[in-house]
């Protein structure tokens, strides 16, 4: 296992389309799976993209801490080709971080309640249905493997900033 170096935007891989991976069993992905998992360990993520570390493949990794996600953690998932359907047209605008824009926030607009899927490193084929952080960090992380970066998904960029900043200016609001 081996930390791997996280690409920043800005990098070409970020903005591109990932490819898919041709087979989801092979050991060469489970390799990749497992320095992925270290990589988003140490770097303290919620989910981490295959492009993020420089390897243009559709695959994400994430879970969801239960303090996240209304008390209901969601357990590391692998999700290698993945597909993703909203459920309805409800969006919920939550403020998001990424690995690739180190020490920056903004409010994003994501669909609420979704169905996705994806292989598993065994070979079989995962689905769930999600909503709140949950869905939101399964369409993050998919995200990414169609070269689009959070930023690229707010209204407006007013939410955008420093997250020690946000984070202050929010608990002035609320006090
Ligand atoms: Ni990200």
């Amino acid at each position: 296992m081996a930390l791997l170096k996280i690409a920043r935007m800005g990098h070409p891989v970020l903005a591109r389309a990932a490819e898919p991976v041709p087979d989801p069993a092979a050991p060469e992905i489970a390799a990749l799976v497992g320095d992925m998992i270290e990589t988003m360990e140490d770097a303290g993520g919620a989910g981490l993209a295959a492009p993020q570390v420089h390897v243009p493949l559709r695959l994400v990794i994430f879970h969801a801490p239960a303090h996240r996600n209304e008390g209901r953690a969601v357990p590391l998932t692998i999700l290698i080709n993945p597909i993703i359907e909203p459920l309805d047209g409800q969006r919920h605008v939550g403020y998001e971080g990424c690995l690739s824009l180190p020490g920056l926030t903004g409010a994003v607009p994501r669909f609420a309640h979704i169905r996705y899927g994806g292989f598993q490193p065994s070979g079989e084929w995962l689905e769930r249905e999600a909503h709140g952080f949950h869905a939101r960090v399964v369409q993050h992380e998919c995200d990414h493997l169609d070269g689009v970066l959070y930023p690229m998904r707010m209204d407006s960029l007013a939410s955008f900033g420093f997250a020690d900043e946000v984070r202050k200016a929010l608990e002035e609001q609320t006090r």
